[in-house]
């Protein structure tokens, strides 16, 4: 059963001078961060630390959409938040059926909230609850599943490292991830820091088989990573495509450049004129790694 979330901690915050002080930053980036955010987005004061933009959440969205095999045709996304994956994924229209796992009643109602202003609440199949005790529990024995999880990567201090060693990110590691979900899906795709170790990265997964690894960057700065386990089918570049995708998210820009195996894609949101890049490399031992520079202003830079 639902626990109640305590109103205090479920906000909407219109004005400048009743957001939080220590947040400020964030007020900034809200449109950024929520191209719907003043028709009435709602976000606990942790949330903002964590929730992944929308251009970004979007990019994610369309990248899986298009590289999962069509069998596959659920996807859980294991630590939801307030939302932004869970309602990117329901709004590609892909899925037979989207799952958002939350463990946070605060949280988990403000992410019912977010998808309902975006029109998608009825597309998700809420669950409240431990991911890690859910997964197992509703996921045994099929094949047909996607696993995306943003865990929280346990504080700031992830950005001050050259390499951010992923044995440490709290409270849950990358092999206490991959060892809980592995059993439940092929397909997993993890959000990490973008400083994270791509040699712990790649030593994940099946024998034989592809870590893809994408960067997800806003004015040009990588802000996260996506791991993907599993078999993909990264496709081709569309630019009209794109540029109607671009058209339908607010975003006015979209522009592919092409190399050998380089691809890189920029977008310019509309209100902040950020820019989201994708830019993936695919190296001799088959590892698709991703280039992107550090910029310490953004959301993601503090996540959890
Ligand atoms: C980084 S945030 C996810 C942000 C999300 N992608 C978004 O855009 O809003 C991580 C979330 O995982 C939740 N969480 C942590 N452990 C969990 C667990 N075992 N099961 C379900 N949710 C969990 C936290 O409460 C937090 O809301």
């Amino acid at each position: 059963m639902e626990e109640p979330a305590q109103e205090s901690e479920v906000h909407e915050w219109l004005d400048v001078d009743q957001f939080p002080v220590h947040l400020k930053k964030y007020w900034y980036q809200r449109n950024t961060i929520w191209h719907r955010y003043h028709q009435g987005v709602w976000m606990t004061k942790d949330a903002w630390f964590g929730v992944t933009p929308e251009p970004i959440a979007n990019k994610i969205a369309i990248h899986v959409a298009e590289a999962v095999p069509d069998r596959q045709s659920i996807i859980v996304d294991a630590f939801a938040g307030v939302g932004g994956n869970a309602i990117a994924f329901a709004m590609s229209g892909r899925w037979d059926l989207v799952f958002a796992i939350e463990k946070d009643p605060a949280t988990m109602k403000c992410a019912k909230h977010n998808a309902e202003l975006y029109g998608v609440k009825d597309k998700i199949f809420w669950v409240y609850g431990d991911s890690l005790k859910e997964i197992p529990r509703r996921f045994q024995g099929r094949d047909d599943v996607v696993i995306f999880a943003s865990p929280p990567w346990g504080g700031p201090s992830y950005s001050g490292e050259e390499v951010y060693d992923l044995s440490q990110m709290r409270p849950y590691n990358l092999d206490k991830l991959y060892n809980s979900f592995s059993p439940f899906s092929k397909h997993l795709i993890f959000y990490l820091p973008r400083n994270s170790d791509i040699a712990q990265i790649s030593a994940h997964g099946p024998e034989n088989h592809d870590v893809h690894v994408a960067h997800y960057c806003i004015r040009g700065a990588s802000k996260a990573l996506c791991a993907f386990y599993g078999d993909y089918e990264f496709g081709e570049y569309d630019e009209e495509e794109e540029e109607e995708i671009a058209k339908e998210t607010d975003i006015t820009q979209a522009k592919k450049i092409t190399q050998e195996d380089t691809i890189q894609v920029e977008e310019t949101a509309t209100e902040e004129a950020d820019v989201s890049q994708v830019e993936e490399t695919t190296t001799e031992e088959g590892i698709v790694q991703v280039g992107g520079t550090a910029e310490e202003s953004n959301g993601q830079e503090t996540k959890e």
